[in-house]
């Protein structure tokens, strides 16, 4: 199959949907890889790098979309990219289609197929390809909270793992999932002294096994919210409630109660925040403070390491765009977890929750695949 790579054009994101060892890995299998100029350089891939890994390199998106059959992007496609595709295409790629009914009908016009990275599932019930742009945020997180702490950024003063003699920041973690268990990781490596508050009793066993001891586990209520926040010199949100907008566990009213210059980090503010004082920032201006506490709400925080994202995110995308270059969407017949990220076909809604979401009729013309 010939597989294309464009360009990603929404303001501010510099990943890629294929790196040069994933490249190879299409051509491996026998496919043709077709990569819009410039589409690696924002994550630290020239041309010359493709070309070496077998890829193709063309002019523009125009010729990326007419040469290939699977699209292979990062994010969901602008406008100008929905009148670019046709039933001829397979496009691979995070959509978060349900906010977005303007996407909806550009797709839907379209004609094409359109597989949603963000409703691919695995035998555990996850979701493996959001997973690893949790992890690169949770990670990030930590390494935000120390920079925000930091005099000149608003904070209080305070580095995160103290020096002998001085103790550290204590860091409560909101939430002990993916984002939860990675923010933990660095806020632990890192010397900090840290809490994880969760609601799920065996996900506490988890991280209390895999911590060995070194954090402690709280179980979710509000008077552990309480004391911990005020406890805290860093928050970190990472609470998901699958389906619903981020639960408000921390409201206003502790602000005041907080230490002055003590940090907020929201990572869960793509689903609405989990601080009722939180609003979405951006990289190039990333917090803000109320009542003295400083808040950092990026939206697309994994958009701050486009290489280490993009190489993750490709990672797990990998074995499932194989199959698809391999088999067309007859991989769907055979791949159950594939198949629950179609959300698109041939102008019908293939996704019950997205349907739904939408207002609009489920077509379930592949249920036997499902
Ligand atoms: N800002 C960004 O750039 C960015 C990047 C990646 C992920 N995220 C977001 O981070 C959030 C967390 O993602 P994840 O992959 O870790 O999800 P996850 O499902 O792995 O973990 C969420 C955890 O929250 C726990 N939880 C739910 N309600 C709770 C409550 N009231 N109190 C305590 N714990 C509670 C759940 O039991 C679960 O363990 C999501 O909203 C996700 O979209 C944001």
């Amino acid at each position: 199959m010939r597989v294309g790579v464009p360009r990603e054009i929404k303001p501010d994101e510099y990943r890629v949907g294929l790196t040069p060892t994933a490249v190879r890995e299409y051509v491996t299998h026998g496919h043709e890889v077709i990569v819009e100029t410039g589409a690696g350089l924002g994550a630290g891939y020239g041309d010359a790098v493709y070309e070496k890994a077998g890829a193709k390199i063309v002019a523009d998106a125009a010729a990326v979309f007419e040469g290939a059959e699977l699209i292979v992007k990062v994010k969901e496609p602008q406008a100008v990219e929905w009148a670019r595709l046709t039933p001829k295409h397979i496009l691979f790629t995070y959509l978060h289609l349900a906010p977005d009914p303007a996407q909806a009908e550009g797709l839907l016009a379209s004609g094409c197929a359109a597989i949603a990275y963000e409703t691919v599932t695995d035998a555990q019930g996850g979701l493996p390809l959001l997973a690893p742009m949790s992890e690169v945020a949770g990670r990030l997180a930590v390494y935000s909270a120390g920079e925000t702490l930091l005099k000149h950024n608003g904070g209080m003063g305070l580095l995160i793992s103290g020096v002998p003699g001085v103790p550290p920041a204590r860091i409560c973690v909101l939430g002990g999932g993916v984002v939860g268990m990675n923010a933990a990781r660095m806020a632990a490596g890192l010397g900090a002294e840290v809490v994880i508050v969760e609601r799920s009793i065996p996900r506490m066993r988890q991280l209390d096994d895999m911590f060995q001891g070194r954090i402690l586990t709280r179980y979710s209520t509000a008077d552990a919210v309480d004391e911990e926040v005020l406890k805290a010199d860093v928050v970190i949100g990472a609470v998901l409630t699958a389906g619903a907008s981020a639960p408000k566990l921390v409201r206003k009213s502790h602000l005041k109660k907080m230490k002055p210059g003590s940090v907020l980090v929201d990572v869960s503010i793509d689903q609405g925040g989990c601080f009722e004082t939180s609003h979405p920032t951006t990289h190039n201006d990333p917090t803000y403070t109320v009542d003295g506490v400083v808040h950092y709400c990026v939206a697309n925080m994994p958009g701050a390491a486009p290489r280490t994202s993009s190489e993750a995110l490709v990672h797990a995308t990998l074995p499932f765009g194989l199959e698809l270059a391999d088999k067309g969407l007859d991989a769907l017949k055979t791949n159950k977890h594939l198949a629950k990220g179609l959300n698109v076909l041939a102008g019908k809604l293939t996704h019950p929750a997205v349907a739904e979401a939408l207002g609009k009729d489920f077509a379930d013309p592949y249920g036997a695949w499902k």
